[in-house]
């Protein structure tokens, strides 16, 4: 089946060509350097740059997977969660192509597609799994700029949220430590980076919702230590931090987000027999969060998924592709974005 993956959510114009789970070409136009300067995606420049840039992707996806729209069958957008602007513009060009094209329009549900991207294999299919029963019920992670989610999954296509973030999401953390170490925007995967050649125990800081008796986490309060702990440092402002404290700040704040996290996936394992462990999301390309994430998964002796790619962690049009193959959706003629669309909706 020769999808066409479409994701406009929010600041990454993406659209794929997969044959069933094999990712053909997957083109992404990142708008970090347009909304750089306001430190933050902005709605509306996001949808202008969507309706600019789409019909470029489009054409690169297809000469790159070397596919016609002749060959096409079947067509995947993201319709939410997201920002409504710039999810409307996906919606709005697939269904001006499915009609066009005469093809099923398929909608697809933002935080599955991250789950299923670790069904995502390359186009020769050597790397990346198959969705075998043996896998369920697994526990999804999924951690991005936008989510910090626990979900049990059953069966494809049945999802049940276990906890989440009350206040921040993991990247955005890791986003505004890095913007307060002067790393700029989006630094999360910078910040990831100088983390590795840095003390992890220099500096103590929180980890927060520990006795919580949920499968919840937060963020917030952990931000505001790294802005304690830095205004410390700095003596207010008078001083810079040195490269060897901007590294170890990097690493004990990355040890203790990642710590936060991990004691609740230890409790969802402990409380529920899972057969399998699956993360995605921007936040999955974290190396240090994959390694204990894979760990805790061998201690289990079960099976540790993440997409083969660090392109297919963050927003793709691939894993949307891929979401409507695994899990199809009823086909539609008309179509709405849900910028709020969530789990309990879609299950
Ligand atoms: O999934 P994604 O591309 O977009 C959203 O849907 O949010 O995730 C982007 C997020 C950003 O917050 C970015 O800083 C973070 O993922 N990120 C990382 C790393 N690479 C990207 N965070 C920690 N470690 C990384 N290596
Ligand atoms: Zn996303």
């Amino acid at each position: 089946m020769i999808t066409l993956g479409i994701d406009t959510s929010c600041d990454d114009t993406s659209i794929a060509i997969t044959d069933g789970q094999r990712v053909l070409s997957n083109v992404i136009s990142s708008q970090d350097a347009l909304h750089r300067e306001w430190g933050g995606v902005v709605p509306m420049l996001a949808q202008r740059a969507h309706q600019e840039r789409f019909d470029t992707v489009l054409d690169q996806a297809l000469s790159r997977a070397h596919v016609d729209r002749g060959d096409l069958q079947q067509i995947a957008v993201t319709v939410g969660p997201g920002l409504a602007p710039a999810l409307e513009v996906g919606v709005t060009r697939a269904l001006e192509l499915a009609s066009t094209l005469k093809l099923p329009l398929r909608p697809v549900f933002h935080m599955e597609a991250h789950l299923l991207a670790v069904f995502a294999q390359s186009a020769s299919g050597q790397s990346g799994a198959a969705p075998t029963a043996a896998l369920f019920p697994a526990l999804g992670v999924v951690v991005s700029g936008g989510h910090t989610e626990l979900i049990r999954v059953d069966q494809l296509g049945q999802y049940t949220l276990l906890g989440e973030t009350v206040d921040d999401a993991l990247g955005e953390a890791f986003d505004k430590v890095a913007r307060l170490l002067g790393l700029g925007y989006p630094g999360g995967a910078l910040l990831a980076q100088l983390a590795q050649t840095g003390d992890p125990r220099r500096y103590d800081l929180p980890v927060a919702m520990r006795q919580s008796g949920d499968l919840n986490v937060s963020y917030s309060g952990l931000k505001t230590a790294c802005v304690r702990l830095h205004r410390e440092l700095t003596h207010n402002g008078e001083r810079l931090l040195t490269q060897q404290e901007i590294r170890d700040f990097a690493a004990s704040f990355q040890r203790v987000a990642i710590k936060t996290l991990l004691y609740k996936v230890r409790r969802a394992v402990q409380d529920m027999s899972f057969q399998s462990i699956w993360l995605g999301g921007g936040v999955a390309a974290n190396t240090s969060l994959r390694r204990e994430l894979r760990s805790i998964a061998r201690e289990q002796d079960i099976p540790f998924l993440t997409p083969y790619s660090r392109k297919l962690c963050r927003d793709n049009g691939a894993m949307v592709a891929v979401a409507a193959h695994l899990h199809p959706t009823t086909a539609v003629t008309q179509l709405d974005r849900q910028p709020r669309l969530h789990w309990s909706q879609w299950s």
